[in-house]
């Protein structure tokens, strides 16, 4: 499918590997929703890309404020006629925290935990499980009766996650898992389900990483030997909205690094 003149709904969109996804789409002349919790950088972002784009501030882990972004999202549909081809749902938080804290003696808070599924997990799926219904509705492309595509992105985490990475390995496990069965279910709509599993990319979330950690990661890095880049997740983005036998899969892109158990 051609990004050019549809509307793709981008959560996280206003950091990272979401904001260079949405930067490219637009340069591709898609037009970009932006669902975020930075307002500030919202209205930024939306300045600087102008006509075919929009922010809504939302929290993914509460299911009124995704339906009311979705909503917002479809009545700007509506007045630009432009489809939503897909939804790229990249917003996550990291969360550091062993099961269990030898020097406290205690084990991580459930809250800390919720807090992790809450927006990695429950977020992606609650925001496709709205956005869905809209893009059924879809007029199918030619050849293949497309209607869209659903990308959403895991971690090297989930195969090789760390110590500490208890909580953000299960959301991201979970996200690798669920892609093969959400292609099948919506197989029959022509919609496509395809996950991105990055290893360390350069964003706000990993500048907060402990320079330990980093250079722990920077020693079994294969090749190339640095952190990938935003525009190199968003590249492979628009490949997999552009190539139709992309789907039901989880695309690993890392460089060939394993991370490792110790630090
Ligand atoms: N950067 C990496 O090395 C890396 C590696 C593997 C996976 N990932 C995943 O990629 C995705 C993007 O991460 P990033 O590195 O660009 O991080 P980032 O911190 O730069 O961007 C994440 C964005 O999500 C938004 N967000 C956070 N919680 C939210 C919520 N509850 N509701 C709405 N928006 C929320 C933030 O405001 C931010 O704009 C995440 O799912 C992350 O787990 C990142």
């Amino acid at each position: 499918m051609k990004p050019e003149n549809r509307t793709f709904i981008i959560s996280g969109g206003c950091s990272g590997l979401g904001l260079a996804t949405a930067r490219d789409l637009h340069k591709a002349g898609a037009y970009v929703s932006l669902l975020d919790l930075n307002s500030g950088a919202g209205e930024k972002i939306v300045k600087e890309l102008g006509e075919r784009s929009r922010f809504f501030e939302v929290d993914v882990s509460d299911t009124a404020s995704v339906e009311k972004a979705v909503n917002g999202s479809m009545e700007w549909v509506q007045r630009t006629g432009k489809e939503v081809g897909g939804v790229i749902a990249a917003a996550g938080v990291g969360g550091a925290a062993k099961i269990f804290d030898a020097r406290s003696e205690s084990p991580v808070p459930i809250s800390q935990i919720d807090f992790v599924m809450n927006i990695n997990l429950r977020g992606t799926l609650d925001l496709i499980r709205l956005v869905v219904p809209h893009m059924v509705k879809n007029k199918p492309t030619v050849p293949d009766n497309e209607r869209g595509v659903l990308i959403m992105v895991s971690s090297s985490a989930a195969f090789d996650g760390q110590p500490g990475q208890v909580a953000y390995a299960a959301s991201k496990g979970a996200i690798a898992s669920l892609t093969l069965p959400l292609a099948r279910d919506l197989a029959r709509h022509g919609i496509r389900a395809v996950t991105i599993a990055p290893s360390l990319f350069e964003s706000a979330m990993t500048a907060m990483l402990p320079e330990k950690a980093r250079k722990s990661l920077e020693r079994v890095m294969e090749f190339p030997i640095r952190p990938g880049k935003p525009e190199e997740f968003s590249s492979l983005v628009l490949q997999s909205i552009e190539n139709t036998m992309l789907n039901g899969t989880v695309l690993r892109l890392d460089g060939g690094m394993r991370m490792p158990s110790k630090m």
